[in-house]
């Protein structure tokens, strides 16, 4: 933990690496003095602040209170609804977006943390009309039933294979361990994901 204060998201906080509770997006360590903000770090809220990022290519710019997470944002803020909010928790993978080309459970983020990221949703991740191959896969080997985990499935899918983790049908199984398929279309999925990797 750093001498002053520590910035925190709400993943840090249910892994147990959050200390304090969280005040706007800064928070203060044991023994800083309130109300300063350590040297290249900036403390902001609690009331509304302007977040630009780089969304699906185009800059975006947004004013929300620190506390909104990112996905909040995307749906409530932006109107991208791709990214579905079903657990909220850190358990579902269907909230999945890429920030900076990682994959981020986006309603464990908040969305002053993407502030200068490029943040990729489901609604860019295919160029104009060409699909993602990921995405052709899934169409062609029809990987989805009732459809709600899939915008967050093709997202860690298509990093997966963007990144040449898509090795093997075990090392599908272990990228995918965070999206989870109620309807169980994870044989379809692992078929299509298997396909555009090659
Ligand atoms: S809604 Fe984000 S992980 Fe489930
Ligand atoms: S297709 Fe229904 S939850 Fe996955």
């Amino acid at each position: 933990m750093s001498d002053d204060k520590i910035r925190v998201s709400r993943r840090d906080i249910l892994r147990g690496a959050g200390a304090a509770a969280l005040v706007g997006a800064t928070v203060p360590a044991q023994g800083a003095p309130a109300g300063k903000a350590p040297a290249g770090l900036s403390r902001v809220g609690p009331g509304p602040v302007e977040c630009a990022f780089e969304l699906n290519g185009k800059q975006k710019k947004i004013t929300v209170e620190p506390r909104v997470t990112l996905l909040d944002a995307l749906r409530d803020r932006v109107g991208l609804t791709g990214a579905k909010r079903i657990c909220d928790r850190g358990a579902c993978g269907g909230c999945t977006v890429w920030v900076d080309g990682q994959i981020v459970n986006s309603c464990m983020m908040l969305a002053v943390d993407a502030r200068g990221k490029k943040v990729t949703t489901i609604e860019g991740l295919a160029q104009g009309d060409k699909l993602h191959p990921v995405q052709q896969a899934f169409v062609k080997h029809d990987a989805l039933q009732c459809g709600f985990c899939t915008p967050g499935m093709i997202m860690t899918c298509a990093a997966m294979v963007d990144q040449g983790k898509a090795k093997d049908r075990a090392s599908i199984q272990h990228e995918l361990a965070g999206n989870l398929c109620r309807c169980g279309t994870y044989p379809h999925i692992f078929t299509a994901v298997e396909e555009a990797a090659r």
